[in-house]
């Protein structure tokens, strides 16, 4: 962690010009505090103006001019660049901050002539090397090639291809003796290392203005605003509790980080859900416990995986056989599901009622998330046709509770009919693409219909029910009350208002 205790933002501003960089800042001013001009991407006359960026940005600024070999969009050769830092750096100014805090020189740029000029005009150098395609061999010996110099900052970047590489990246990352330093995965699979800059002994993150409409820096940055809202970065430290999001890479544009890191932000815990996109469960389960992780949120596909690694099932995870919620007791996890509770509360709220005695519903889908709902379901009372794509896996799931099934086709359409007083869409079908798995049904308009998923808000299905008069819901309400109950497991205590509070944010 950096001096004053907080984790640090470096911003990277990658306009085409000085002021165009200026602007942006200015936006940013309150939330960051480092700023780096990456001088590879502004237009080359703009490119003779860079020794006055430090004076105008009033903030210690990190000079880069990013080669196209290592992912920038310098291409004017090595003799030109030189001239470039040496203009930069040249002329320093009695006051400290018109000069550039620090310049990133990459492993295989070593000129005697600017780390002179570094050395007396007090500019620290970053010393970088970037692994595009991967993991280097061996991490301690691609550190000591940058980190032989003490005064130097070394910075170290992989790019990470699977969980198990990142796994390998994070073990040896945290083993290695603090110094200032950066030590950065890209891509998904890095995520961690961006929002947990701090756990690696990062001396900052870098983030990139995403909100401003400026072409980012790096795919795996995050909005500077994000990492302060939504990962707390004005309130996290070393004694911070850490929770995953345990799930594949589709996680990324999940509200569970946003939603909890409210929570804990409001009631003044010490705490900070993590997203970690995996390979597979075991891939999260051990990141989870390098970093001393308390507990997980456990999503898509890997809700059934989880149960071997269960040293205590609950009596829905056992019903379900599935888990959504992982709580660290003493050396082993303990396995809850709050998906049939916060789908019950969700439905139950919407419909004004207590119970569902005498409703006739229609569950599309039988994998985890139906399973949750179909319990659910029968807890209230309700009778219910399952539908699915393969059958057989309809079956199992209908048979458990006396359920009706059938194949999820056209041949169904009269048997929704009859099921039709709530029709919940548990499928994947309609998140990534316009479609609706029962686009052969043609609604009353007196169905209630309730789709699962809240990304798009309104799925083709939803559209079409309400066209036709239904009342619609979508499964944001389910994602916060099921979010809630997974506080409550983890704080043992009630779960603040804010879950049922927090209106589903707009997607850009
Ligand atoms: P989840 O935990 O989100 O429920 P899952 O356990 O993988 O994820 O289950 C996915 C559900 O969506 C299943 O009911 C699946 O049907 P199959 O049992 O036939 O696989 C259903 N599903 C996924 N893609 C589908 C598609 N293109 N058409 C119809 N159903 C689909």
């Amino acid at each position: 962690m950096s001096k004053k205790g907080k984790p640090k933002i470096c911003i990277c501003l990658s306009g085409k010009t000085i002021e165009e960089n200026l602007r942006i800042l200015e936006r940013y001013r309150a939330v960051v505090d480092y700023v780096e001009l990456r001088a590879d991407c502004l237009e080359p006359s703009e490119r003779f103006n860079i020794r006055s960026f430090p004076e105008k940005a009033q903030l210690p600024c990190i000079l880069t001019i990013r080669r196209k070999q290592d992912g920038g969009n310098f291409e004017d050769g090595e003799g030109v660049r030189l001239v470039l830092f040496a203009k930069a750096l040249s002329f320093p100014k009695p006051d400290a901050k018109a000069n550039y805090a620090f310049v990133d020189l990459e492993d295989d740029f070593r000129t005697p002539v600017i780390e002179e000029a570094c050395h007396t005009f007090g500019t620290r150098i970053v010393r970088s090397h970037y692994f595009h395609d991967g993991i280097p061999e061996n991490f301690d010996t691609a550190y000591e090639q940058i980190a032989q110099e003490d005064d130097e900052i070394p910075k170290l970047v992989v790019n990470p291809q699977s969980s198990a590489d990142f796994i390998r990246f994070l073990e040896w990352a945290i083993r290695v003796p603090k110094r200032e330093h950066l030590l950065i995965a890209t891509g998904a699979y890095g995520i961690v290392s961006h929002v947990l800059a701090w756990r690696f002994g990062s001396m900052w993150t870098y983030a990139s203005p995403l909100h401003s409409g400026m072409e980012i820096a790096a795919p795996s940055h995050f909005d500077p605003f994000d990492l302060r809202n939504i990962y707390n970065f004005d309130l996290v430290n070393e004694q911070t509790e850490l929770y995953s999001l345990i799930g594949q890479h589709s996680i990324l544009a999940s509200l569970s980080p946003y939603l909890h890191n409210k929570a804990f932000r409001e009631m003044g815990k010490d705490a900070l859900l993590v997203p970690t996109p995996v390979d597979s469960f075991a891939d999260g389960l051990k990141i989870l416990e390098l970093l001393g992780g308390k507990g997980a949120a456990i999503t898509v596909p890997f809700k059934e995986d989880v149960l071997p690694f269960l040293a205590f099932h609950s009596t829905d995870v056992k019903r379900i056989g599935a888990c959504n919620t992982l709580v660290r007791r003493g050396d082993a996890w303990a396995g809850y599901n709050t998906d049939a509770d916060g789908f019950e509360r969700s439905l139950l709220e919407f419909l004004g009622k207590q119970d569902l005695s005498g409703c006739r519903a229609t569950i599309i889908g039988a994998g985890g998330a139906a399973k949750s709902i179909a319990l659910a379901l029968f807890r209230k009372g309700a009778r219910c046709l399952v539908l699915n794509r393969t059958y057989s896996a309809g079956r199992d799931l209908a048979r458990k509770y006396n359920f009706l099934y059938s194949h999820l086709d056209d041949r169904a359409s009269d048997l929704i009919s009859e099921y039709s007083d709530i029709i919940v869409q548990a499928t994947s079908v309609g998140m990534r693409e316009e479609l609706d798995p029962i686009s052969f049904y043609e609604f009353k308009g007196s169905e209630v219909v309730f789709d699962l998923i809240y990304h798009p808000s309104k799925t083709l299905l939803l559209k079409r029910a309400e066209e036709a008069g239904c009342r619609v819901l979508n499964g944001y309400k389910m994602l916060c009350y099921q979010a809630a109950g997974q506080y409550k497991l983890w704080m043992d205590e009630p779960p603040p208002d804010i879950y049922a509070q927090l209106e589903q944010p707009k997607f850009s």
